[in-house]
């Protein structure tokens, strides 16, 4: 697909486009997750900024953006940690906002999560924390909920170490067993919020590759937030960018990988939204990421003046007269 150059307001383009477009091969397809205006405040401040987002079964969604950008707001407000302040939500078909919670939770039965530290109970053996869900949720037997600890923990290649405790495992081998107690309920969603982040590149490869094999054998439909890029790159099937609480682009991989390849000469054509995309998974050190942070005046930023908007700072020498 063509990189479209920048027309009138080119950040409400992408917004629209973000909005609106069924990804290709889904026409006529229910999404297994929609957003629609998600609005999450903090002390008045939005946080997440009239999202849209639609995620279809069987597809590996990544949400990218930089620190503070709302990917882990965005994420908890979608596993239902945060009541949003407005819009709309549906999984599975069905409307969130409202629901009770005992319905709530029925849905949240459908979804398995791995939180960034694995979120595991020191006090119980890998097995035992598998086990928990089924022996919450489920009315099963001792002996089935064992086959079916063994299953998840074969899953993630870690059955042989069943009986050790969290401090026992490395953070790749929590991350795992993290994993297994996600799938323990057969959910149809994962969510995952940054998945590698703190493993070695090795390390982080093979969870990449569990989480493909995982979108493989059993057919879930993965929503992972990372900043890694090489993990984006390479388990997602579609792109999110969110930007200061805005989703700039929903797009597929391919789309993403054309834009990081679009040549810096061809860049200064492409809309404001898209370069800072380009820079973001680039890396680069220069675009309008870093010219956003450099328009913020570093003097008064440097002697901590508060300056509320629309009032002229104190000048440097009156600052230094006073003290
Ligand atoms: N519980 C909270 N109370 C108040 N503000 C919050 C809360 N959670 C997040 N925020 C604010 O919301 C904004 C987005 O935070 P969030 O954690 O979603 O960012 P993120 O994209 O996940 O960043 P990172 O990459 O650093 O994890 C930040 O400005 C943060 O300070
Ligand atoms: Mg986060």
């Amino acid at each position: 697909m063509k990189i479209e150059p920048a027309e009138t307001d080119p950040a409400s383009q992408s917004r629209v486009r973000a909005a609106a477009r069924v990804p290709e091969g889904r026409e006529g397809q229910q999404p297994i997750i929609s957003c629609r205006g998600l609005v999450k405040k903090f002390a008045g401040r939005a946080v997440l900024d009239g999202i849209n987002l639609d995620v279809y079964p069987g597809e590996t969604m990544v949400i990218m953006g930089g620190s503070g950008s709302g990917k882990s707001t965005l994420l908890r407000s979608l596993i239902g940690t945060f009541q949003p302040d407005g819009g709309e939500l549906t999984m599975f078909g069905q409307r969130l906002n409202g629901l009770r919670e005992r319905k709530l939770d029925e849905v949240r039965k459908k979804f398995g999560i791995l939180f960034q530290s694995g979120a595991l109970f020191n006090s119980m053996t890998v097995a035992e924390n598998v086990a928990l869900p089924l022996r919450e949720h489920t009315d099963l037997g001792q002996e089935i909920i064992d086959i079916q600890v063994k299953i998840k923990l074969e899953l993630v290649g870690l059955r042989e170490h069943s009986e050790r405790l969290p401090a026992e495992l490395s953070g790749g081998m929590k991350k795992r067993a993290g994993l297994a107690r996600a799938l323990a309920l057969d959910p149809k969603i994962l969510f995952y919020d940054e998945p590698s982040a703190g493993l070695d590149p090795v390390t982080s490869a093979e969870i990449d590759r569990l989480i493909d094999d995982l979108t493989q054998k059993l057919g879930v439909t993965s929503v992972v937030v990372t900043h890694e890029m090489d993990s984006a790159f390479t388990i997602a099937d579609r792109m999110a960018m969110l930007d200061k609480g805005r989703m700039i682009a929903v797009e597929s991989r391919e789309w993403f990988d054309r834009l990081r390849k679009v040549p810096t000469e061809e860049a200064a054509a492409m809309s404001h939204d898209e370069r800072l995309i380009r820079q973001f998974l680039r890396g680069d050190a220069v675009g309008p990421i870093t010219e956003r942070r450099a328009a913020t005046n570093y003097a008064d930023d440097l002697l901590g003046i508060y300056q509320p908007r629309g009032v002229p700072p104190p000048s440097v020498e009156a600052t230094r007269a006073v003290e």
